[in-house]
């Protein structure tokens, strides 16, 4: 078949979700007649144990190779003190730097049936669906200069760059303007032009972008401080959030937890089109990290991994409707009551990872 996936495990409960959403992959070839050209590799942690590095460059050539990497995790305890160089994390960051996944597409949704599930009141957040998209791959977290440097005075000095270009802004509010085109059609536009000269010219580039190439689209901006706080006031007024790497990490999270479920969050990190074949590279994977406290207990929950295989579906493969079937198994299984240990509610029916997933291929 033509949809290669390169699957990735990682760490800890990494390929333990990876696995459960292989079995809808079998479930697909069987019951739909709908084959991925599967491939395996090692990363992270992992890696580093058969080869010395978290990401060979042959797994990083078939990454590039591919139409859509899925994603488990990476890290562990055991990996804290290698040096910076070999870190598991260095795989995931190497992977999205060579790929150029400068898009990050989290969504944050609650299903009605985990509206009791989020910290905030039942009718601020059920219903919520809001996309934070995030630059990846520029910003304070890859400007130069960087570094700690020796004064004079024996003290030490600190420092990172923030760098936003032209057409760095202007291609990641190209997604976010096709990503509110398919959803309510509103791009709120984050950054602090109040303080900062990279949010003058952001809020600047946005403007024009709008102008030029955002029919059907309304675009606001807001302060990322102010932000934060309607994130947690009233975060249904969002439909597209766009904003950059070091904001969009900390408002990502923070409307993660508008749901109160990190088992359940999917992400995507897509990049460019690719001008001779028309496709994007990407990349899918949970929000969550590789649980170790949990790891090989076998009640990890896979629904991240299986909504992060949905937006697979849906971004990297044209099956929306396959995607949709998907999640409203994850909906109905969920509304039958059945939970993992970390979404558990009263009266609900704790469940094991692949009790989970058996529910979810019946549905
Ligand atoms: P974590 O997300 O791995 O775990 C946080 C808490 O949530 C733990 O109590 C864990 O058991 C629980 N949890 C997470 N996912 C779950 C799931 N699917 N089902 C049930 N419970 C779940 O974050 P933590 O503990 O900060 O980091 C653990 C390791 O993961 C570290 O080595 C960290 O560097 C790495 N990490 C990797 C990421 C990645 O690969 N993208 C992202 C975040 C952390
Ligand atoms: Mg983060």
């Amino acid at each position: 078949s033509n949809r290669k996936m390169l699957v990735l495990g990682g760490d800890g409960i990494g390929p333990e979700v990876v696995k459960e959403v292989l079995r809808v992959v079998d479930w697909m070839a069987k019951k739909r007649s709908v084959s991925f050209d599967l491939q395996e590799g090692l990363v992270g942690g992992a890696a580093y144990d058969k080869h010395g590095t978290p990401l060979t460059d042959e797994t990083l050539a078939d990454a590039v190779d591919s139409d859509a990497v899925l994603f488990g995790a990476v890290g562990g305890t055991q990996y804290d003190d290698l040096p910076f160089e070999v870190k598991p994390e260095r795989g995931l960051l190497r992977l999205r730097k060579e790929m150029d996944l400068f898009a990050n597409l989290r969504p944050a949704m609650v299903f009605d049936a985990m509206a009791d599930a989020s910290s905030l009141k039942r009718d601020l957040v059920s219903g919520l669906d809001i996309m934070i998209l995030r630059e990846l791959t520029g910003g304070v977290y890859f400007g130069q200069p960087r570094g700690i440097d020796d004064l004079p005075d024996g003290t030490k000095k600190g420092y990172d760059t923030q760098v936003y270009t032209t057409p760095e802004i202007e291609r990641i509010g190209r997604v976010a303007f096709d990503l509110a085109r398919k959803r309510d059609g509103r791009v709120t536009s984050v950054e602090k032009a109040n303080v900062m000269m990279s949010g003058v010219l952001w809020r600047e580039v946005m403007t024009n972008l709008h102008k030029a190439e955002g029919e059907g689209v309304v675009l606001d901006h807001m302060y990322a401080d102010n932000c934060a706080m309607q994130l947690v006031r009233n975060p249904k007024q969002f439909d597209v959030i766009v904003t950059d790497n070091l904001f969009g990490d900390i408002l990502s999270d923070c409307a993660a937890m508008l749901t109160g479920s990190l088992g359940m969050l999917p992400s995507a990190s897509l990049g460019a089109v690719d001008e001779v074949t028309g496709k994007r590279h990407a990349l899918y994977e949970p929000v969550h990290g590789s649980a170790p406290d949990i790891a090989g207990k076998g009640i990890a929950n896979p629904i991240a991994e299986m909504l992060s295989f949905a937006m697979a579906l849906r971004y990297s493969f044209d099956m929306g409707e396959e995607a949709d079937m998907l999640e409203q198994a994850i909906q109905n299984v969920l509304k039958s009551g059945l939970r993992t240990a970390d979404i558990m509610q009263d009266g609900m029916a704790r469940v094991s990872t692949t009790v989970m997933t058996d529910s979810l291929l019946k549905e």
